[in-house]
Parts: C-alpha cells; structure tokens; sequence
C-alpha cells in the first residue's frame, strides 16, 4: 500500500486573480480539500453588517470580538462537487459575495483578532490530508511551510473584467469603474495592513494568468505537480 502524505498548497494572490476557480480545479483535478479563507473573511464581514456593527462608516469592533465566540461559521459539501459556507445551519455562499460585503472585507480582515479567529478554524479545518487553500497570507503566515506555494497575478483590467462578468452574470448592476474601484481598494489595504500584509512568499511560484486559458494553467500546475510530488492528475 502507498502511503500518501499530507500536502498543503497554498495560494495566495491579488483579488480576482482566479485563484479560487484554480484552486477548485486543482482540488478536483487531484484528489484534494479545497478551503476557501476569504469566504471566511466574507462570513465575518456579513455578520457584522447583518448584526449592526457596521455603522457611521466604521466597524464596530468592540462587538465584533465577543460575537465571534459563538459564531458557527463552517463548510460544507453538498456532494455536487461545490464548497459552501454556512453560518449555523444557514448557507451563505451567496450573500458572503455581495458588493456589500467586498465593500467591507478587507478593513475587517486587517484587525488582528479577526485573523486569529479565522486562522485558527483554517487550521482546525485542514487537519487530515491533502488541502488546497487559497487566501492573501496562506504561504506567508497560515501554512508557511506548505509543501508548494503559489502566488498569483493578472493585470487590473483582466481582473476587474473578469469580476464585472461574474457579477453581471448573476444580475448585480454594479459598472465596471465601481468594480475596478473595490478592486483596487481592496489590493491597497490587503497589501498595507500592520497584521499579516499580502505579499508574495520568496518561494513562491508566480503565475500570471492575465492572457492564460484554465486549461493551460492546467498544464502549468500538471507539470508541477509532477516535478514536486509525483503526482499524475
Ligand atoms: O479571496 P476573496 O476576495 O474572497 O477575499 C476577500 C477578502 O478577505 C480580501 O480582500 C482580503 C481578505 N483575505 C485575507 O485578508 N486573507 C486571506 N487569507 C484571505 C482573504
């Protein structure tokens, strides 16, 4: 019998790079967990907003603290191949991806006992197996010792492109400025904050997929794959 080691790949990036969309296929491709850390952010931030401790303009953090004690947020696999984040028995996947919640994520992710909170369930989540998480500090400070890292990249326009689609797709009027304005937003704090900055690990792979298919970043992560681990997918 082969006995199978426990991988972690990390992959960190710049907002709507695509990380998630690759991090899935991965993740199906072979055979690993797929945990998605920002729809954790995007659950904290939800329930702040939804409990008012979002108000004025600023985030009440005096309230968020103790609310995070009892706060259930969990993932779960309806066996379709998707991961969906619930709050208690309630599916969030939805609502966590709102404009709303991306106006707010990335203040709520730069305070510290947010962090803690959240890196805490992460690691709680991944404890057996092979796992894929994407995020902006898993190679840096979640799982600096994953066995591959990745970072990833694609030039503004792409990015903002890409986002528009998506949130045309699912009927949000939101325009393209407003789109490239959250975007650019979220990269400045994300990049700037005290608490666990995104920034690329030194042993991280880069892969700029601004004029790439997912196919070919298929092959990219085929290749890798194979040369690091072995690992046929
Ligand atoms: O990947 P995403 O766009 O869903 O992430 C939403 C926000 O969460 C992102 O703007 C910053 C924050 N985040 C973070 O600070 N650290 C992570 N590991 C993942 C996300």
């Amino acid at each position: 019998m082969i006995t199978v080691p426990d991988i972690i790949i990390a992959v960190d990036g710049w907002s709507s790079t695509g990380k998630s969309t690759f991090a899935k296929l991965v993740a199906k491709q072979f055979g690993f967990l797929y945990l998605d850390s920002g729809a954790m952010y995007r659950g904290v931030t939800l329930h702040a907003l939804e409990n008012g401790m979002i108000s004025g303009g600023a985030v009440d953090e005096a309230a968020l603290e103790p609310a995070l004690a009892g706060l259930d947020l969990h993932f779960e696999r309806p066996g379709d191949g998707s991961t969906r984040l619930f709050c208690g028995s309630r599916d969030i996947e939805k609502e966590i991806r709102t404009m709303e919640v991306s106006g707010w994520v990335s203040p709520i992710s730069a305070i510290p006992f947010v962090r803690r909170w959240v890196d805490e369930r992460l690691h709680s989540f991944s404890e057996k197996g092979r796992v894929i998480m994407d995020g902006r500090d898993i190679g840096t400070t979640v799982f600096p010792n994953a066995e591959l890292k990745i970072f990833m990249t694609a030039s503004d326009e792409v990015r903002a492109q890409r986002r528009f689609d998506e949130l045309a797709a699912k009927g949000d009027p939101t325009s393209f400025e407003d789109v490239m304005k959250n975007l650019k937003e979220r990269d400045y704090i994300d990049s700037h904050r005290e608490t666990s900055p995104l920034r690329r690990a030194e042993d991280a792979f880069e892969l700029d997929n601004s004029d790439m298919t997912l196919h070919e970043e298929l092959v990219w992560i085929q290749g890798l794959m194979q040369g690091r681990f072995g690992i046929l997918g």
